[in-house]
């Protein structure tokens, strides 16, 4: 078989939706005996009317998580580039950086005890791509400590203090990177279960 001939099977199998569908972060971790349900429901196919009202309510959560951390870097870098005053950032990031960690935390606390076990009840065959997730939790639950303390100096801060923005923003910055792999791999390996159960 020549190579224009490979090329075209390949093609052909991926204009009739044969090919496998691959997870969407750059970086992810699962494994590809994982997504045998991801292959059966993929992204293309969370919203579509047959899935859309077991699947919204996890994607709509997380919609919220991303919404919330695009806008504190917004504001972060509002202030970093001079846009706005150190009172005004102050006033507008400090409860919303609380806002976000305690949702953080109560969404995984939701995950960690109640729908992680049970998927992992469902689909043992899981198990290591949830442990992957559990651990992110774990790590994330540190950066949100740290973000915690240096939130709590800044809102008792009642001068200028431009290394603590720096500080605040790099754990940002972490907390973002993190979360991006985090919430999409969790979403390619639950989503499909949600749908299909
Ligand atoms: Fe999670
Ligand atoms: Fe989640």
């Amino acid at each position: 078989m020549t190579a224009s001939t490979q090329n075209s099977n390949a093609q052909n199998r991926a204009d009739e939706g044969l090919l496998a569908p691959t997870p969407r972060h750059p970086d992810s971790r699962l494994e590809a005996d994982w997504l045998f349900l991801y292959e059966k429901l993929p992204p293309n196919q969370w919203l579509s009317a047959d899935y859309v009202y077991k699947t919204s309510f996890w994607l709509s959560i997380h919609a919220d998580i991303r919404k919330r951390q695009h806008v504190l870097i917004q504001i972060s870098d509002a202030y970093r580039s001079g846009d706005i005053e150190w009172l005004e950032y102050r006033s507008q990031i400090s409860p919303r950086i609380n806002q976000y960690i305690f949702k953080l935390h109560q969404h995984h606390n939701i995950e960690d005890t109640g729908y992680f076990p049970q998927f992992m009840r469902m689909y043992p065959q899981l198990k290591a791509g949830f442990e992957i997730l559990d651990r992110d939790h774990v790590h994330l639950d540190t950066l949100l400590n740290e973000l915690q303390v240096l939130n709590s100096r800044l809102a008792s801060s009642n001068t200028e203090d431009k290394a603590l923005v720096e500080q605040l923003h790099q754990r940002l910055m972490d907390a973002s990177e993190l979360l991006s792999q985090h919430l999409t791999d969790e979403e390619d390996l639950v989503i499909p279960i949600l749908g299909l159960n």
